[in-house]
């Protein structure tokens, strides 16, 4: 571990002022991608630009969409996406290289599978290991074919075809992913594609694809539906602030004693905001209001203030889907509080960019707190006078959720942190440090 270690040096101040995060990664993957499907021009403005947007903008203009984005002031990627519309995506010369990024090659396997072209989807090392029979086994149904036969990670090529056969399919797993893989190729099926959740995932998709002219329908509670065929249409899209990157300027203001900040512009959609409700259930001092709408999606202002006395919380099954990318964080604090804090069937977390599972109990073994799986329940047992050693060393192990993580060890304490492979925060989050230094 002793190579790329980044020294993260206190705060030394408490976490003051009004700040904004950078666009959500899930919406901006979803703009790009949809503006690539549709016909027409579609006006984009508060993109995140990281590198995970990055391998979505790069595979859609390997297949003919025509990308005009420019970097803003403010940080952001705007312009246009002219998309291929009933033409169809253009057979690519070359694998599409996803990167680190789930998001970009699952709906990327929905996206090609209602069209007679193949196409090789790759990835990173991280990619590489992480399941994607979830995708492929129901897109098989609905008779797109997957090659090599059965295999369950990266490289794999998807072979569409325009006769895609309308599915009813109960997921396994609360997946946005897996949701809208199933939900774009059914835009293009005879018939209605129909699926139903275990737990409710994030709805950005539902959301956003009404935008772009395909009406989506929600029967019941963790159901969604789509009559093909249909066509999508150029929209605009403003993308609000991500939640998931406001996670760790909200937790590093509840440690960081005199803190109180307010991050505004952020996406408040429900099932994206359970890291807010968790830290609420620990009594932590934070609040949210609406202030408007990006589209169909909510956002506001979230306000957060130090908290001295965290308390344990249990969290049900049903809400982890919304705050899945979260819960690393979420350990982190729960490390502060008194008790003993349960995720219960947090699983999920073990085929995320790594093992977070692991990850988190190791990260915080580190630190001299307890945590520990009890089947697919996270503990952690908190201890409320927790003052991190000198000379720690944490481990990102790539993945960018983790980099920070452990980075707000170094930033709201007293010492000095070592991270090693910190660079991962680019994939989501690249001007993390700088954004929340400057509210010291
Ligand atoms: C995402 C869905 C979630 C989440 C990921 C982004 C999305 O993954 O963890 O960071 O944009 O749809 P799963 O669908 O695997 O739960």
């Amino acid at each position: 571990m002793s190579t790329n270690l980044t020294t993260i040096e206190p705060l030394g101040a408490p976490l003051t002022g009004t700040m904004r995060v950078p666009g959500d990664k899930s919406i901006s993957h979803r703009s790009v991608l949809f503006g690539a499907m549709a016909e027409g021009t579609s006006h984009l403005t508060g993109v995140l630009d990281s590198a995970d947007v990055r391998s979505s903008l790069g595979a859609v203009a390997a297949m003919g969409a025509q990308v005009n984005l420019e970097k803003q002031p403010d940080g952001s990627l705007a312009g246009t996406i002219t998309g291929w519309g009933e033409s169809g995506p253009r057979q690519p010369e070359e694998p599409l290289d996803c990167g680190n990024s789930g998001t970009t090659t699952r709906l990327l396997m929905g996206l090609l599978a209602p069209w007679d072209i193949q196409a090789t989807l790759q990835g990173d090392e991280s990619l590489s290991r992480r399941p994607m029979r979830r995708i492929t086994g129901p897109l098989s149904q609905m008779g797109a074919r997957f090659t090599p036969d059965g295999q369950e990670t990266l490289p794999l090529t998807v072979h569409g075809t325009c006769e895609l056969q309308p599915l009813r399919y109960e997921m396994p797993v609360a997946s946005a992913q897996l949701k809208t893989a199933v939900l774009l190729a059914g835009i293009f099926a005879q018939g209605t594609t129909w699926v139903q959740e275990p737990a409710p995932s994030r709805d950005h998709t539902e959301l956003m694809l009404p935008a772009f002219g395909v009406a989506v329908e929600r029967p019941a509670a963790c159901q969604a539906q789509v009559t093909g065929p249909q066509r999508l249409h150029a929209a605009d899209v403003d993308v609000p602030g991500d939640p998931s990157s406001a996670a760790f300027p909200a937790c590093a203001a509840v440690l960081a004693p005199g803190s109180s900040i307010r991050i505004e512009n952020v996406s408040l959609n429900a099932a994206r905001i359970g890291f807010a409700q968790v830290l609420k259930a620990m009594d932590a001092q934070i609040s949210w209001k609406q202030t408007g709408a990006a589209g169909e999606e909510p956002i506001g202002t979230i306000s957060v203030a130090h908290t001295a006395d965290l308390k344990a919380t249990t969290v049900e099954p049903q809400a982890i889907a919304g705050m899945v990318d979260e819960i690393p964080v979420l350990s982190l604090v729960a490390a502060h509080a008194s008790g003993v804090t349960r995720f219960k069937g947090a699983g999920e977390l073990r085929v995320k960019e790594t093992d977070r599972f692991q990850a988190v109990i190791d990260g915080l073994a580190v630190l001299g707190v307890r945590a520990w799986a009890e089947g697919d329940d996270l503990c952690i047992e908190g201890q409320p006078d927790l003052q991190p050693q000198p000379g720690l060393t944490f481990d990102s192990l790539d993945d960018h959720r983790l980099a920070m993580t452990w980075s707000l060890v170094g930033l709201t304490g007293t010492e000095p942190v070592q991270v090693a492979r910190f660079d991962a925060i680019r994939i989501s989050y690249p001007t993390f440090l700088d954004d929340i230094r400057s509210l010291a």
